[in-house]
């Protein structure tokens, strides 16, 4: 296995990396055509605008609905690129998506079913349509380093697992962003003319919201974590933390309302402060906010009767549940 050498954000010449990297594809794909799915996370927003400025039409950048994004993101997605002169067709797969989830609950199946159901199933066929050979994607160091460790498989990390992808699902793989880490990546999105809300975006997990459910991610269980999401991430958008989010606990729980009893639904309420993700403590948010989170999502999200915040480091907590 090659060894991935690292350029750090303070080393990192920005205009000198993408106009580096915009030969190297050019060089690569030739006169041929490249394809990339685009998530709207950093990562990937990056890469559309590396490529775009090295092949021009000749990229098709592409938009999986998955079924497991959050509220409005296609749409969102697709806007923002089009005022960069970038077109992004949505591909809708979200039948695919959940018949791929259907019955399981172990986190790394899953991991491993959305992995296959996107570069086998929905990519397999956009690369047979487009004639493409190259699929660009997002992978950066620490996807590697993590996989590597064995803590959690990202979805996008292959070579290093000793899989070859041409082989695997018939095309090769460029990963212009693998010498980099998130704050470099940031710095990177931010030269390449995107907009502040994309470089400063906050992670969000290449499983979308069905890392966020805890056992068999449904479309009905889905929506419910979706919309406790769109909830939390508009309480908390004033607050500086790295990453927050709202998990879906498995097991019910004994709850009332009306005077009834409920056996309802719990939601994990988890906000972190961390660098880099490697390592990560919890928000210090204040009872206030804890309360009103708690108050709108019993209200608005139905049969919920229990909210909870996580109030472990990473280690020994992760910072996804699943
Ligand atoms: P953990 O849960 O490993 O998360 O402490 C560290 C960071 O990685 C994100 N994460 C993922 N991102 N595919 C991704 O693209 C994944 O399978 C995955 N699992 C975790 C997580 O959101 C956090 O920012």
């Amino acid at each position: 296995m090659a060894q991935v050498k690292e350029i750090t954000a303070s080393s990192l010449d920005t205009k000198e990396f993408i106009k580096e990297k915009a030969a190297e594809i050019s060089q690569i794909v030739g006169n041929g055509v490249a394809i990339n799915a685009l998530s709207g996370g950093v990562d990937s927003s990056a890469v559309t605008m590396l490529a775009h400025k090295a092949l021009g039409e000749r990229l098709k950048t592409y938009f999986i609905d998955n079924g497991i994004m959050r509220e409005g993101e296609p749409q969102q997605i697709v806007s923002i690129f089009q005022k960069l002169g970038v077109t992004v067709q949505i591909v809708d797969a979200q039948d695919e998506f959940f018949n791929a989830l259907k019955g399981i609950e172990d986190p790394e199946e899953k991991r491993e079913a959305i992995t296959q159901t996107f570069y086998k199933k929905v990519f397999g066929k956009l690369v047979k349509q487009s004639n493409a050979k190259y699929l660009l994607q997002g992978t950066i160091l620490t996807d590697i380093d993590e996989t590597v460790a064995g803590i959690k498989r990202q979805h996008n990390v292959f070579e290093q697992l000793g899989i070859d992808p041409q082989e695997a699902f018939g095309y090769k793989i460029l990963e212009p962003l693998v010498q980099l880490r998130k704050d470099g990546v940031r710095k990177v999105a931010e030269a390449t003319g995107l907009p502040v809300s994309i470089y400063n975006r906050m992670p969000f997990p290449g499983p979308a919201l069905s890392a966020r459910v805890i056992g068999e991610a449904t479309r009905e269980r889905i929506a419910l974590v979706r919309k406790a999401t769109t909830i939390l991430e508009k309480e908390l958008s004033g607050v500086k933390a790295f990453q927050y989010m709202a998990i879906l606990h498995k097991n019910r729980v004994t709850g009332m309302r009306d005077n009834k009893r409920e056996f309802g639904q719990q939601i994990e309420i988890r906000c972190w402060d961390s660098i880099d993700a490697r390592k990560a403590s919890p928000t210090q948010l204040s009872f206030a906010m804890l309360d009103k989170l708690a108050a709108r999502i019993v209200t608005e999200v139905p049969g919920v009767v229990s909210v909870t915040y996580n109030i472990t480091p990473k280690p020994p907590s992760t910072m996804e549940a699943v």
